[in-house]
């Protein structure tokens, strides 16, 4: 978890957060189009850099509080210098340790998940965090099909957990979720992986009781 964290404070301070808005945004955006936030709703955002989603999703009409949290101090004080709204809030910790008494609606996290020690412990604790019939929407570019980004495993120097869409599956399967996955192109976009491969999300839903 250390080095994450240096990691992302490092990251906070030049520049990368606001690189990986841009690189993220389009597919995100896409893809939380294809969300109905029809009814009021809470929403948290589990690693969320420099707050982009967050601001993005208070702006919705149903929305009554979108959180934001990372492991990286510096990312949480980048969040709060652009905080513009009284439903956000961002918090300064780790998922797995996060005491919180509250359950979400929604939770999302972007490319934030494979850093975490365990992925089976951070999925549980999402899990509990979730209302009933809640949903988790996981994005991740970092996924063995992809075979553009398993480079990154290198780059990073830090440790991150490289699994294959059927194995992202699994996990989610295994706590408890009810699993759906939807790949998010960017036909546009001048890296070739972006067109063909794009972003793997997986919706997870939990159970009604
Ligand atoms: C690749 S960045 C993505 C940031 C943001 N979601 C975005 O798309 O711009 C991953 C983020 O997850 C955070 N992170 C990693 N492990 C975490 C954990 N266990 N709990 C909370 N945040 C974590 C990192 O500090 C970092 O800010």
């Amino acid at each position: 978890m250390h080095g994450v964290k240096k990691t992302f404070d490092k990251w906070a301070q030049n520049g990368r957060a606001e690189l990986m808005e841009k690189e993220h945004g389009n597919n995100v955006s896409k893809f939380l189009q294809t969300i109905s936030f029809g009814k009021p709703f809470t929403f948290l955002d589990v690693g969320c850099g420099n707050g982009w989603v967050v601001r993005k999703i208070v702006k919705e009409n149903n929305c009554k509080k979108a959180i934001g949290i990372d492991i990286s101090k510096k990312m949480i004080i980048q969040a709060k210098k652009k905080q513009g709204n009284k439903k956000e809030e961002f918090f300064h910790t780790d998922v797995e340790s996060w005491n919180y008494k509250g359950k979400f609606n929604f939770i999302f996290s972007m490319e934030s998940l494979y850093y975490a020690d365990s992925i089976e412990v951070s999925l549980e604790k999402i899990y509990k965090l979730l209302k009933p019939s809640g949903q988790f929407f996981c994005g991740i570019d970092f996924y063995s099909e992809n075979r553009a980004t398993a480079r990154w495993a290198n780059i990073m120097k830090i440790q991150i957990h490289l699994h294959s869409k059927k194995e992202w599956k699994k996990f989610f399967q295994n706590t408890g979720f009810a699993v759906k996955t939807k790949h998010i192109k960017d036909l546009k976009n001048k890296k070739k992986w972006k067109r063909e491969f794009g972003t793997l999300f997986i919706i997870g839903t939990k159970p009604e009781k």
